[in-house]
This record gives structure tokens, sequence and C-alpha cells, in this order.
């Protein structure tokens, strides 16, 4: 199934809980949430407070991306906010399995991401262990970026190594999703859509239901 993930960092933050509520209810499936630590990136969002403080406006899953070095660190106090699934990247965990597994014995889904320079031999021994690969289609940090092309045939070769094992792995894809390149993303295998600029510049409800119908097209 196709998902819509709107990232609320591209959101109004005096009218989050609003933002949030209003793209649950125009059909977006999961709520990507940005975590930055200002040393795994360059920038500073959000944390725990927010999160959970958003949690009463709707039961969409919670995806919380951790873009921190040593996620580990957190996975209890995350799931205490709310999430439904936290995906860390490869590069800011020393013991990668571990802390996968600390997600799933935590009862929560758990995803694996991948800077764009991140080659997918990473995921040769772990990727049958995980739910979702987020495939990051520009540098992590900040939205508003520019879609990286060499990602879209990385995205091919992750759909065809899950293929070949037999395994159905969501392939996630985040960074300058828009509705215009959106249907190269899920000709090429990927099928959960981070979009934040893409969803909350403009109008919300209209954004999400214009990637809804693209979906649409897909499901038919
Ligand atoms: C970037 C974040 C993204 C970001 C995407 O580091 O992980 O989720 O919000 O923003 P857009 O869709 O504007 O590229
Ligand atoms: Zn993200």
């Amino acid at each position: 199934m196709l998902k819509l993930a709107p990232s609320i960092l591209a959101a109004d933050f005096k009218n989050l809980g609003q933002q949030v509520s209003a793209v649950a209810e125009a059909g977006a499936h999961y709520i990507h949430l940005d975590v930055m630590d200002g040393a795994f990136v360059p920038s500073i969002s959000f944390g725990m407070p927010v999160i959970s403080s958003l949690r009463s406006c709707t039961d969409r899953v919670f995806d919380v991306h951790m873009m921190v070095e040593e996620p580990g660190r957190y996975v209890s106090d995350i799931k205490a906010a709310g999430a439904d699934l936290i995906c860390v990247h490869a590069e800011a965990c020393v013991h990668l399995d571990r802390t996968v597994n600390q997600i799933k014995e935590a009862g929560l889904k758990a995803g694996i991401a991948l800077n764009p320079a991140t080659p997918l031999s990473v995921l040769d021994c772990i990727l049958p262990e995980v739910d979702m690969v987020l495939i990051m289609s520009v540098n992590p940090g900040f939205g508003g970026q520019k879609f990286i092309p060499y990602t879209l045939p990385k995205i091919k070769a992750l759909r065809a190594m899950c293929r070949e094992r037999g395994l159905e792995t969501d392939i996630q894809v985040d960074g300058g999703v828009t509705c215009a390149n959106v249907r190269q993303l899920i000709e090429a295998g990927a099928n959960v859509f981070v979009a934040g600029s893409a969803v909350f510049k403009g109008d919300a409800v209209a954004n999400t239901k214009e990637f809804l119908k693209i979906f649409g097209e897909y499901e038919r």
C-alpha cells in the first residue's frame, strides 16, 4: 500500500496541533516527526515534549525519524512520547543491530535510514530484521531541499534486493518529494513518501489530497 507521511518540519509551528489534525483527517497515513540533535545533523528541531503533546491530535502512525547520534539512548523516551515507528540512521549507530533490537523489544516498528551517499551494502546482514528502510533523497538536516537524482536507482536496487530475498520491506523516501516526482518514486519501488514542503507550504489539506489522488492511479 502507498502511504503518505507529511513531515511537520515544514508546518506552521504556532498551529501545529491543528495542522497535524488537518492532514490526518485529509487521509495522510503517517505523521513524520523529524528529531534533530545538532550533532548528527547541523540543525536542532524538536523532541519528546512536542511529540507527546501532538499525540492527542490523531491516532495515525507516528513515524519518528531520529537524526541523532546514538538514538538507542532515547528509545524508551520516544516510545513514551507516543512513537509507533522509530527510524534510526545506520551512520549514527555504532551497534546498529543492538539499536534495532532495542526498538523491536520496545514493541515498536523499526526502520533504518541511509544518507544519500551510504551504500545499500550496509543493509546486507540486517535487512530481514527491519520493517522499513528510509532512503534519504537529500542530505538530512533541513526541509525544502532538492531531490538528489542518484537516489532513484538506489530505490530500484533496494526494491530488487528485497524481492530477491522474498521480503516485503517498506521503502520510505524522504527529501524533495513532490507531486511532480512521486510517480517516478512509486515506479522505482518506494511505498512510503515523506513530504514536508510539498504538503505544508500552501494548502495542506489540498496538497495531501493531491498526493492521495496520485496514489489512487496505482491502486485501481
Ligand atoms: C530532512 C527531513 C525531512 C524534511 C523533508 O532532513 O528528514 O523529513 O522535513 O522536507 P521536504 O519534503 O521539504 O524536502
Ligand atoms: Zn525526515
